[in-house]
């Protein structure tokens, strides 16, 4: 298994926000959570990426225990095997579009990743931005510079956030198709949302409330979604969100 949580439960302020939740994921596998605002998602994914301690429980990144391990061996494990999507995109205001997505490979002094930075840009459909600034792009054109920035390394585990959130439907389906690709691409794909037919795209679908995860019935991945088959506006003429 790739990734495994055992037992984890996380308090704050002596406030339960979940208990008791055990779920893993393989390469090839997509895992989706949800879950009403303010239920866990966030926490539950920071536990999973390594950003934050659980208050109970273990967890294990190829059947290692990550409790204990330093902060320096966390963030090599999440610099090489990690790639995160982040609610808010966090694009840096004054970095090009090509220049944001290529912090990951600057920080790993990786100077050849330029051609792959403009390659994933170019399958998300921003070859026409790439030399904009951040302000001068739609949300949903931000959403899919972080999606680049998050994939540029060749991560084994994507984690996401609420990728689609205020994002039409033609764009939700079209960045559902996109990132349930990843686990044919020898990836892991968790998702946080709490749109439910992105959700049941998952192999796995699970549930957090009242502080308790349960699963939900999976649908199938493969079934096509009629506003995923529309081509995505590409025209840089058109504002798309
Ligand atoms: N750093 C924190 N300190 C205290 N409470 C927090 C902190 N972060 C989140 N919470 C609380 O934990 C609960 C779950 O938050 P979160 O995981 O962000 O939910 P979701 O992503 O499902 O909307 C919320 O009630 C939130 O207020
Ligand atoms: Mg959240």
């Amino acid at each position: 298994m790739l990734l495994k949580a055992v037992a984890v439960s996380k308090v704050y302020n002596r406030e339960v926000i979940f208990s008791d939740v055990s779920l893993g994921i393989d390469i090839g596998e997509s895992l989706a959570i949800t879950g009403t605002s303010g239920s866990g998602k966030t926490t539950l994914l920071s536990i999973l990426g390594l950003l934050m301690e659980p208050t109970k429980g273990d967890v294990f990144f190829q059947e290692r225990s990550v409790f204990g391990l330093t902060d320096d061996e966390k963030s090599h494990l999440r610099n090489n095997y990690y790639g995160f999507i982040f609610q808010d995109p966090q694009l840096i205001g004054s970095l090009t579009v090509l220049d944001n997505v290529m912090v990951p490979a600057r920080l790993a002094r990786r100077s050849n990743l330029q051609e792959k930075a403009e390659k994933l840009l170019n399958e998300l459909g921003l070859q026409h931005r790439l030399h904009h600034l951040p302000y001068q792009l739609s949300i949903g054109q931000r959403r899919r510079v972080a999606i680049a920035r998050a994939l540029l390394l060749d991560p084994l585990l994507v984690l996401a956030d609420e990728p689609t959130n205020d994002l039409d439907q033609d764009w939700t389906a079209w960045i559902g198709n996109y990132l349930f690709k990843l686990p044919h691409r020898g990836k892991a794909l968790i998702l946080v949302t709490h749109d439910p037919d992105l959700a049941h795209r998952a192999d796995r679908v699970v549930q957090i409330s009242e502080g308790r995860i349960r699963d939900l019935p999976a649908g199938s991945r493969n079934r096509s979604h009629s506003p995923g088959m529309l081509p995505p506006k590409f025209n840089p003429t058109t504002i798309d969100t």
